[in-house]
């Protein structure tokens, strides 16, 4: 898989050369190439922002197009613009962009990216959440970890994101490593018993439990099956009793 970012800060996204995705990268999962969009700034200073109209508002989209010119037609691939005004970024969407051979992610600065730039050029636009950070670089930078966890191998053979909290729709349980006395408290009995059955069980529960305690939204997406339904019905006694 391949991205494209276009964007006035390169620098930060060093950042995906460090850990599991660090590695991914290394190993060839994906690549990345940067490109930076003060290189077509018309001023010695690399100056790309002005007023034109309303407040400070980025003049980054002449140059911004003249960066995307600078990507061969075949490797841009979707054309995604970095924005609050996106549609939320979910695991059910980064799953599905990973599927993408090649993404080109629009990172905005100042004011954000001229609407005529979005309408010509952008497939979609993508939030990382309802609130506001000053450039799109960092949202690129979440958007491309979350994505390539998906693409097989990434996590190595012994981890997956199918394990992971949001791929069945919930929140995972608690999670406990050796010892097994930490700070005088002890890992729950049921993780020392050996029953691989009992064990799963709990855990379901678990998950469930921090679900309708912490996240009972996502609730409303996700198909349970016929025994988590069960332990849905005797966790929602519980507490109303
Ligand atoms: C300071 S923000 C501009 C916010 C703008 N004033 C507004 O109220 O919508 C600059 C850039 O950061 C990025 N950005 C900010 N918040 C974001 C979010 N929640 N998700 C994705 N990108 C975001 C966008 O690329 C945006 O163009």
């Amino acid at each position: 898989m391949n991205f494209n970012i276009l964007t006035i800060f390169p620098d930060l996204f060093d950042t995906l050369d460090h850990g599991v995705i660090g590695k991914a990268k290394n190993n060839g999962s994906f690549s990345i190439n940067l490109h930076d969009i003060r290189k077509h700034a018309v001023n010695k200073h690399g100056q790309i922002d002005g007023k034109p109209y309303g407040r400070l508002m980025s003049r980054i989209s002449p140059f911004t197009k003249k960066s995307l010119e600078d990507i061969p037609k075949n490797k841009i691939g979707k054309v995604i613009y970095l924005s609050p005004q996106g549609k939320p970024l979910n695991n059910i969407k980064a799953k599905e962009l990973s599927t993408e051979k090649s993404i080109t992610f629009i990172c905005g600065r100042y004011e954000g990216i001229d609407q005529r730039f979005i309408d010509k050029y952008v497939d979609e636009e993508i939030s990382i959440g309802d609130f506001i950070i000053s450039g799109g670089e960092l949202a690129a930078l979440c958007s491309i970890d979350a994505i390539v966890r998906h693409i097989p191998g990434v996590l190595g053979n012994d981890d997956s994101s199918e394990s992971d909290t949001f791929s069945n729709g919930l929140l995972k349980g608690p999670q406990y490593s050796r010892p097994e006395i930490f700070d005088e408290m002890e890992v729950p009995e049921i993780l020392l018993s050996g029953n691989h059955e009992k064990i799963k069980e709990w855990k379901e529960l678990k998950s469930l439990e921090a679900t309708i305690n912490r996240r009972p939204d996502l609730l409303n997406n996700v198909k349970l099956t016929k025994k988590q339904r069960k332990l849905l019905e005797d966790l929602t006694s519980q507490r109303i009793l």
